[in-house]
This record gives C-alpha cells, structure tokens and sequence, in this order.
C-alpha cells in the first residue's frame, strides 16, 4: 500500500476550491502539492489560503512534475478531455468532475488513452457517497423494498450560473440531469434504454438561454432495460431552497432519499412550524465531496478500482446526450447501451 498519494488541483473555480480545503487536511493519505488556475492571482491566493506550498497558472508545471502521483481536474467541462489526456499521458491518475467530457467523442478518446496508460480515474457523482443515497443503495441490494421498478429524481437549484458557464456547460440535461442519470443507474442496478425529454424558459431573466438552445426547467422520462422506468425533473429556478430529492419504488415498497432541512430544528410559534432550508450545493453534498475524495485517495493507495470510472462517465453522458437530443427533436431517443452496470 501506498502512504501518500501526492496531489494537485487544477481549477479552482465555484468547486475546485472545496476539493482543495479537503485535500489539505481532511483526505488521509493525501497530500496538496500544489493548485493551478489561469486566472492572475487565483491559485496563489487559494495556496496562501490554504497552505499549500506551491501554485501555477499553468498545468503543464503538474504534468511534467514526476513527483505528482495524481490530479483533480475542476476545470470547465469543455476542457475535461485534453486534461484527461494530458495528465495520463504522464502517467498522472485523475479525479475529473462531471462530466467525463463535452462530447460522446471525446469520451471514447480518453476511454482509449486511460486503458493504453493503465491510470486509474474516478468521475465526480459524489451522490454516490452522499450518506442517504448511500444506504439507500445498501437497502435497495439488501432486497428491502424487493425488485426496483421506478425511479423519481428532483433536482431543483436556484442559483443559475452566469452566462458564460451557461455558454460552455453543455446544457442542463448535460450538466444538471446527468447527476440523476447517473444515480439512477446506479440505485436501480440496470441500464437506462430509451429516453424522451422536454423543457422550457420559465423565468424572462434567462432567455438568454436561448442562444445555447439551453432551458432552465426539464423534465426527462426513460424506461430501463428490464422494462422499468423512471422520470428526472430538473430546475434551475428554484425560488425557495438547493431541493435535491430521490426514491426508488419497489415490488415491496419504496426508498425516499434526501431532505431540504439544513439543521435538524423546527422553530414552532403561534404562526405555525418552521424550519430552515438548504441553499446551495456545497452544503447539500458537503459530506459527499469529502467522501468521494477519501475514496478515490483510499484505491489509489490501495491499488483497487473506484466505484465511478469512466465507463459509468461515458454511460451517463450517453444519456444526457439522448435526452439533449429528444429535447430538440421531440422524439423518444432508444440508448444501445452495452455498458456494463455495477
Ligand atoms: N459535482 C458537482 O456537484 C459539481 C458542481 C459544480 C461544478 N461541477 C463541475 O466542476 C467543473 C468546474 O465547475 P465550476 O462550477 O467550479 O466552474 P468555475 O467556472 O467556477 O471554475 C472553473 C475554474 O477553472 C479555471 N480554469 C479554466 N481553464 C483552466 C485550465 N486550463 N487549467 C486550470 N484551471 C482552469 C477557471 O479559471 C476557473 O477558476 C465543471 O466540469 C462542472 O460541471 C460539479
């Protein structure tokens, strides 16, 4: 086993900085060598922040560095797949946000060059290790709520990113949904076959969306291969909260995961029960990044497979690209999806 697994964070935008904070001192085993980002004065200022002993605006300073072991790549999804490629080509494992890539394309090239490289690479799904998907996949195996027929995923977010994160972030199906598409397969333990998707501008403020033939509401619908189904709404517009919900229905019941409540407090008057409610993504999945970054630490360190690779990025994107594509067309979209599910 492996002791330390040196590291470097490249991106340090909206999310790169809380993978950052975790790599310094929560992750055990890991070691922040270094963060980059192009931006004057951003990765300096994030190391001086945090710490780390060294900065760069520049990643070929990681990827030629022998010393690094492994990156974390929190650049823009359009960057992912050169990233990728790069950072194996040195030999460099690699933790890469979701998306995997922008393109279908650009997932079979770095499906290509991480097997001629043998790294190992972990997609960031961190609902994966958030606490209550988590045990909701350990009822679901353990036959608690009998054979999975149904899945319902809410994801509702009401900070819409600016413009030019909107401009290069694939779209919502690509960006949002993928989150669900993901998990679903995931909880459900099956393959996803055929989707049908819709959306609209339901605020003025964000016509702009337009443009990027993008919406701020969608709904997708999809069956499975074993003849189940499941329907994904998807929102950037949520007025009220960081809503994120799911359930898998059963043969024999159903599993319901995920609560708006911040802290567990109800405030009770003469006007009636409150509570509080989760604004944003890093306190929703706080445990979750922290968790997925413990794991992908733990393989490298170990030697073992982590449980998000880039075949499960390539199968999600799939279906984010299908779901794109009935969006535009109107039409139910079938996936021939040979992936294997774990
Ligand atoms: N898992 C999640 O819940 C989640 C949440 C938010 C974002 N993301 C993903 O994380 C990625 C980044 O999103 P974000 O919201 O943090 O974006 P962001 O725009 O806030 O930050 C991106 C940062 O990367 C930097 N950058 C750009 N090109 C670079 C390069 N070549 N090398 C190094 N740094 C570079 C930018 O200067 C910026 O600081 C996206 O792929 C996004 O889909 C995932």
């Amino acid at each position: 086993m492996k002791e330390t697994i040196r590291t470097a964070v490249l991106g340090l935008g909206r999310l790169g900085y809380w993978h950052a904070e975790n790599l310094v001192s929560k992750v055990k085993g890991a070691q922040l060598v270094s963060v980059v980002d192009p931006l004057e004065g951003r990765a300096e200022q994030v190391a001086r922040e945090l710490g780390v002993g060294s900065w760069s605006q520049n990643p070929n300073d990681i990827f030629e560095d022998d010393s690094i072991d492994a990156v974390v790549i929190v650049t823009p999804t359009s960057t992912h797949a050169d990233m990728i490629s790069r950072a194996a080509r040195h030999g460099k494992h690699i933790f890469v946000e979701k998306p995997l890539t922008h393109t279908l394309d650009e997932a079979d090239d770095v499906i290509k060059v991480i097997g001629e490289t043998n790294v190992s690479l972990q997609v960031g799904f961190m609902r994966r290790f958030d606490p209550a998907y988590a045990e909701a996949k350990k009822r679901i195996a353990a036959g608690d709520i009998g054979t999975p027929i149904y899945f319902k995923g809410v994801s509702r977010d009401g900070n819409v990113p600016p413009e030019e994160f909107i401009k290069h972030s694939g779209g919502i199906f690509l960006d949002i949904a993928i989150h669900d598409y993901d998990i679903a397969r995931y909880l459900m333990g099956q393959e996803i076959a055929s989707v049908t998707s819709t959306g609209n501008i339901l605020m003025n403020s964000n016509k702009f969306m337009e443009k990027y033939n993008d919406v701020d509401q969608a709904m997708t619908y999809f069956t499975f291969d074993s003849g189940a189904a499941g329907d994904i709404e998807t929102m950037r517009i949520a007025p009220y909260a960081y809503d994120i919900r799911g359930e898998v229905v059963g043969t024999e019941g159903s599993i319901q995961i995920g609560s708006m409540r911040y802290h567990d407090v109800k405030v009770l008057t003469s006007k009636g029960s409150t509570h509080d409610l989760i604004s944003d993504f890093p306190t929703r999945f706080k445990d979750a990044y922290l968790l997925e970054m413990v794991h992908f630490i733990d393989s490298l360190r170990k030697g073992t497979k982590p449980i998000c690779t880039e075949i499960d990025g390539k199968a999600a994107l799939e279906i984010a690209s299908a779901a794109t594509k009935s969006f535009i067309t109107g039409e139910t979209v079938e996936l021939n999806n040979k992936l294997l599910t774990r």
